[in-house]
């Protein structure tokens, strides 16, 4: 029978095949090569990225310093705190070599308080950037932050030059999965991150992405809040980003630096977003009759300070987790 004859006589059949075998074994073998290779440049120009990114980040520069700038409460002086109580966080002109916030002292009333005090700046590296704060008064780095590979979700540790303390870290870990979902069913509790003090979890930073751009940051076990942020503005000096972050919490035990460095974090994704998604008014600070569109955000925080939001917005964090099993229902 035709059909049970084989399309090409064996020995023919078999040179094709086994051509096809070899051909296909030295790509692998050269694609794998051609992937370590560039694995380990890209590690090589981390590594640098790196060294630079933490140059004068180091404990003997720190010895007997007072670290200018820092704020004092109940829980520790300006070497516990780093940075201000109360601090707004105000993007600068992105630079070739990198891209920062200022951060300027601020009060209840949200307004500029003083000359900036410490700057943050991001290294982007090919595997993960690096986050500095630097003083002002002597261009001294305290703390950096920076991600964590091979975790679920996003992962960030930050960590105090003067190698004092434990480290602080933001992980996003069994969140990852609730927090897409929520975020994909709209819900105003957007994101929700874990803060570990060393290996112990003290906190919980609950993001609220719809109508206000703010964080929560509570005590895991009393839900007292012990930091808030908010995205004050989109249109400081014109076409930047300006966010308060507020640590002045009663009884909180945690540091100024680390409600810095976590609003901060979101606040270069806000940024990113904006460029996408919302479109900033180039014609004046004050983005009048945008009330629609994706630019209603920016209208609607402008010109807003913290002390005539209402409460239920600033601090929504509570307020969204009751929410949350609502919705789900
Ligand atoms: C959280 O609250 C507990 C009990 O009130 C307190 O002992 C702890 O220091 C607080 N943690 C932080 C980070 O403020
Ligand atoms: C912002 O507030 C000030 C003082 O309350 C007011 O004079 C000004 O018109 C406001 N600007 C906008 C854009 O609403």
């Amino acid at each position: 029978m035709a059909s049970a004859e084989p399309l090409l006589p064996d020995g023919q059949e078999d040179g094709v095949k086994g051509w096809c075998r070899r051909a296909c074994t030295s790509l692998a073998k050269g694609l794998a090569l051609v992937l370590a290779v560039v694995f380990v440049l890209v590690w090589i120009v981390q590594a640098i990225v790196w060294e630079y990114a933490t140059i004068g980040c180091s404990p003997d520069r720190l010895k007997d310093y007072d670290y200018p700038g820092g704020g004092e409460d109940d829980a520790g002086g300006k070497k516990f705190n780093l940075v201000p109580m109360i601090s707004l966080l105000a993007e600068r002109k992105p630079m070739w070599y990198g891209d920062a916030f200022d951060v300027i002292p601020s009060n209840e009333a949200s307004t500029v308080a003083g000359a900036p005090v410490g700057t943050w700046w991001r290294t982007t590296g090919p595997l993960f950037n690096t986050y500095m704060y630097e003083d002002v008064a002597n261009s001294q780095p305290t703390v950096m932050m920076r991600r964590k590979l091979i975790r679920l979700g996003q992962c960030h540790v930050i960590e105090r030059c003067d190698g004092s303390g434990d480290a602080y870290t933001i992980s996003e870990g069994a969140n990852y999965f609730a927090n897409r979902f929520r975020k994909w069913l709209g819900m105003t509790q957007a994101m929700s991150y874990k803060i570990y003090k060393g290996d112990t979890l003290v906190a919980v930073a609950e993001e609220t992405q719809n109508g206000f751009e703010s964080i929560s940051f509570r005590n895991i076990t009393s839900r007292r809040e012990l930091a808030s942020s908010v995205l004050e503005g989109r249109h400081f000096h014109g076409q930047y980003d300006i966010w308060l972050v507020d640590a002045q919490k009663k009884d909180a035990d945690l540091p100024a630096y680390v409600s810095s460095a976590a609003t901060l974090l979101y606040a270069f994704f806000v940024m990113h977003q904006r460029g996408h998604k919302i479109k900033v008014d180039p014609n004046g600070p004050e983005g009048h009759g945008s009330h629609d569109g994706p630019s209603l955000l920016a209208a609607t925080v402008e010109n807003v300070t913290v002390a005539n939001v209402p409460s239920e917005i600033v601090g929504s964090g509570l307020r969204a987790e009751n929410r949350v099993p609502d919705q789900l229902i």
